[in-house]
């Protein structure tokens, strides 16, 4: 694989004039004394591959910022950074300023730990090309046309036999609806809910809950400890809830599973109220050191709405998700679209993942990552028990992330102003808004991801991380 082993650290948004942008980017990154003189730049053909530009786009901004004097290209030797000191910014005067604006803000983040997604570098490019390219050199001329509000037949059948196979889920597919994304099945499932409150659990992921707040629903936090949701609090609730949202396989953010009992206990109280149960199964695919546990939904198909989605396994980009549920309700579901001919996601593109599903791809590419993740995690484990041993780790046998548990005299803001003055993103249990209020006094810890970064700047985010975490007084001694 390509990559420039240089980490620039380049946010490049979509859209026209990236050459221009990419410019401004160097530019910003040169004056700002983060690339120095002398640096040698990574090859086109690599920087290309690492921002998703074509190579002629770097061409070009490398000729262009050569032709300014930022830097010098030395035949068969490499492209290297020049001292700018003399260097006047042309590009600033010429209406370029405002564009470098827009992406100071995420260039500001040389180090990516936030939770929740996955690898930016490792995008399946070449299994997704081919499986578009067969879509369009195969498909049916009626595809073209505006597709099943359900999802195609070909997706739904490719996930039935998926979901049955890996999460043990029972999955018809007529029953099986392909939505945008786990956040989008959730907007729909909750306005087709009959009204009531809907259980939550109490430290979870935020954005979800808005959705929810949004529709105009009244939420019940249900209490987590080191086995999950605290089902008892949800079959003491008066009145009851009518349908309860939680994260069985892998709890967000603090990591347990649920266990065996309160899973019954919860079905228990679903079928006795006639409740739901919404299984947010967003990485159940990644599980490190034992068996993957099942989904919920095997339990009681009739109780349980599941719902997966591509964001961990390949990309929040694609908007590619999907539920399975109860058959009465999944019709249901069908209504909620503004037109009955459109689907939430374009055919083209449910195509292209029955595709990937039917030829082994997804399950190869969900298997390099499953093995890059658990590196990924026992370094960090590693690095944290050595050089930051007074943060206890949670939440390590699945997912892309973990807590940081902190001891009494350190605070989450002493390692947010650590973390942020290096220039590390990262997410916080009590500031970071995941705490829904409860009477359970909520944690404190800080949420590390360590799925993002690109492969070749993995271990030193990490180092970088470690000097902020002992310098906000984790270290072996204080
Ligand atoms: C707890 C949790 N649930 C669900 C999702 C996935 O949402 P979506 O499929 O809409 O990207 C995420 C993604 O960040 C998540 O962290």
């Amino acid at each position: 694989m390509v990559q420039s082993g240089l980490d620039l650290l380049l946010a490049i948004p979509p859209g026209r004039g990236r050459s221009s942008r990419l410019q401004a980017a160097l530019r910003d990154a040169i004056r700002r004394g983060r690339l120095t003189p002398g640096t040698r730049l990574p090859s086109t053909r690599a920087l290309a591959f690492d921002l998703g530009l074509s190579r002629g786009t770097i061409v070009d901004a490398y000729a262009q910022l050569a032709a300014e004097g930022w830097i010098t290209t030395i035949a068969a030797s490499g492209t290297f950074v020049n001292d700018v000191t003399a260097v006047q910014d042309v590009a600033i005067s010429d209406g370029t300023a405002r564009l470098g604006d827009e992406i100071r803000t995420p260039g500001e983040i040389r180090h990516d730990l936030r939770p929740g997604r996955p690898a930016q570098g490792s995008f399946p490019r070449g299994p997704w090309l081919a499986a578009v390219r067969k879509v369009l050199a195969r498909a049916p001329d009626v595809s073209w046309n505006y597709g099943h509000p359900f999802g195609e037949a070909e997706l739904r059948y490719e996930l039935a036999i998926y979901l049955r196979r890996v999460r043990g889920v029972h999955a018809d597919p007529a029953h099986v609806v392909v939505t945008a994304g786990f956040a989008d099945g959730l907007g729909r499932v909750s306005s087709l809910l009959p009204s009531g409150r809907i259980a939550v659990e109490a430290t979870g992921m935020p954005t979800l809950r808005s959705i929810l707040q949004r529709g105009g629903r009244r939420l019940a936090p249900v209490p987590v400890d080191h086995d999950g949701a605290v089902t008892d609090a949800v079959t003491d609730m008066e009145p009851a809830p009518v349908a309860m949202m939680l994260t069985p396989a892998h709890q967000y953010p603090l990591g347990a599973s649920l266990g065996a009992e309160r899973r019954h206990q919860l079905l228990a109280w679903a079928r006795q109220t006639d409740g739901l149960i919404i299984e947010d199964d967003y990485d159940g695919e990644f599980r490190y050191d034992r068996q993957p546990i099942g989904a919920l939904q095997a339990l009681d198909p009739d109780r349980v709405i599941y719902g997966g989605t591509t964001s961990k396994t390949m990309a929040p980009a694609l908007r590619l998700g999907w539920l399975a549920a109860p058959a009465a309700f999944a019709e249901r579901i069908a209504t909620t679209y503004p037109s009955p001919q459109a689907p939430a996601v374009s055919v083209i593109e449910q195509l292209a993942l029955a595709e990937l599903l039917r030829s082994g791809s997804y399950d190869r590419h969900v298997r390099r990552m499953r093995l890059e993740y658990r590196r990924r995690r026992d370094h960090l484990v590693e690095r944290v028990h050595a050089d930051a041993p007074r943060s206890t780790v949670h939440g390590i046998a699945a997912g892309l992330q973990l807590v940081l548990e902190l001891p009494a005299d350190v605070t989450e803001d002493d390692v947010l102003a650590a973390t942020r003055s290096r220039g590390i993103a990262i997410s916080a249990l009590q500031s970071g808004g995941h705490h829904l209020e409860s009477r359970q006094p909520p944690p404190r810890g800080i949420v590390v991801g360590y799925a993002n970064p690109p492969a070749h700047a993995f271990h030193a985010s990490i180092d970088i991380l470690i000097e902020a975490l002992r310098d906000a007084g984790l270290g072996p001694s204080r």
